[in-house]
């Protein structure tokens, strides 16, 4: 393992001990930082998806350093989280995100019970949004009961927890026929993923692809190739089924071919080549995707990927400086809609930026298990 993977982390773990005491103070979630501030989601107050990249961050730390402040900040807003179980109606399947990387990572690495309850709570939501039709439904606009997306494949990792918690198949039987429908809707010849898909509600058949965050119809948004590798490799690892980790492999496969040379990904393969739009969460998640991979199977063309991804990030885009409070810029929310964030740091690149550290430094805490 490289010593300059070691030295960003630890200062990923200097930097973020000082400016984590700052959210801490304000009483935020932090989503992103501009500014020398934390600033709190654009939407959905609390329940908005990526409330458990703070925590889950925060642990990380905590298995790294042993510093009991990184514990008290991921307790802290793992408490804000599970106070939204009360309001409910802006909970989504994000809350695979949510609540496996704060109350599902306190119960995995302290034992906490009410933790372990939390998390399995969160499970009993999730399991709420299977429709029998064949998928988990995303969203809760009423005029979205069909809808799909390929990032539920990471959320699907809080029901192979349940599952292997409680002894209940439910969780994972439910997991598996919605992999499969994401294996038979959303996988392209290609190798590529589409971001959502809507199904018809009352049948499962096939409605309609939407084009979602990224460039046009039938476009490639890298973050939700990033989803789709990532969660087919979970996907193998928690079920063994064979043709999760081929899907895992394809879409490995498609995503490493469209890297650009600085290792930096853009926000979709198919957006104008003269259009500078680059979204590091992206790369940032692949880089913990490939590496999964490369345990998977053995192969260490798949680290050296994450290798490359890595070091272009660590190399083009983290900032160590104190002006920011955050570290990885040039973080895309989506292609046509800037109001959750455009080349700027969101947290949750930060996350994953440590992830892939911790993972090439034998030190992950294993999150998604
Ligand atoms: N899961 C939503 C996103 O990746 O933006």
């Amino acid at each position: 393992m490289p010593s300059r993977y070691e030295d960003a982390l630890n200062r990923i773990a200097d930097k973020f001990r000082v400016t984590a005491e700052k959210a801490a103070k304000e009483g935020i979630i932090p989503y992103k930082s501009a500014e020398g501030k934390w600033i709190a989601s654009p939407y959905d107050g609390n329940s908005w998806w990526t409330g458990g990249f703070w925590p889950g961050l925060m642990w990380q730390l905590w298995t790294l350093t042993g510093d009991g402040f990184f514990r008290d900040e991921a307790r802290r807003v793992g408490q804000m989280l599970t106070d939204e179980f009360r309001t409910f109606q802006k909970l989504n399947h994000d809350v695979g995100f949510m609540y496996l990387l704060s109350a599902g990572a306190d119960a995995k690495l302290t034992g906490n019970e009410q933790a372990r309850t939390d998390t399995l709570h969160a499970a009993s939501l999730l399991m709420g949004r299977f429709n029998p039709a064949g998928f988990i439904r995303a969203w809760n606009e009423p005029e979205r009961t069909g809808y799909a997306i390929i990032d539920c494949m990471m959320n699907l990792a809080l029901l192979y927890r349940a599952s292997r918690e409680t002894g209940d198949p439910r969780f994972r039987n439910t997991a598996r026929i919605h992999a499969d429908t994401t294996l038979r809707e959303f996988l392209r010849e290609d190798g590529s993923v589409s971001h959502i898909v809507e199904l018809d509600p009352a049948t499962g058949a096939r409605v309609r692809e939407h084009p979602g965050q990224g460039y046009a119809p039938g476009s490639q948004w890298s973050r939700g190739q990033a989803w789709g590798l990532y969660g087919f490799a979970l996907a193998y690892r928690h079920l063994g089924e064979q043709r999760y980790l081929e899907a895992a492999l394809r879409i490995a496969d498609n995503f490493v071919k469209h890297v650009r040379p600085d290792g930096l990904t853009d926000c979709d393969f198919c957006q104008p080549p003269e259009e500078e739009r680059i979204d590091n969460l992206a790369g940032a998640i692949a880089a913990c995707g490939l590496q999964e991979l490369s345990q998977l199977t053995g192969d260490a063309r798949w680290t050296k990927q994450a290798e490359r991804l890595t070091d272009g990030l660590l190399e083009h885009c983290a900032d160590w400086g104190e002006a920011r409070c955050g570290i990885l810029t040039h973080c895309t929310a989506s292609y046509h809609d800037d109001g959750a964030g455009r080349h700027t740091n969101i947290l949750y690149g930060d996350y994953f930026l440590a992830e892939a550290l911790m993972r090439f430094c034998g030190k992950d805490a294993e999150l998604w298990n």
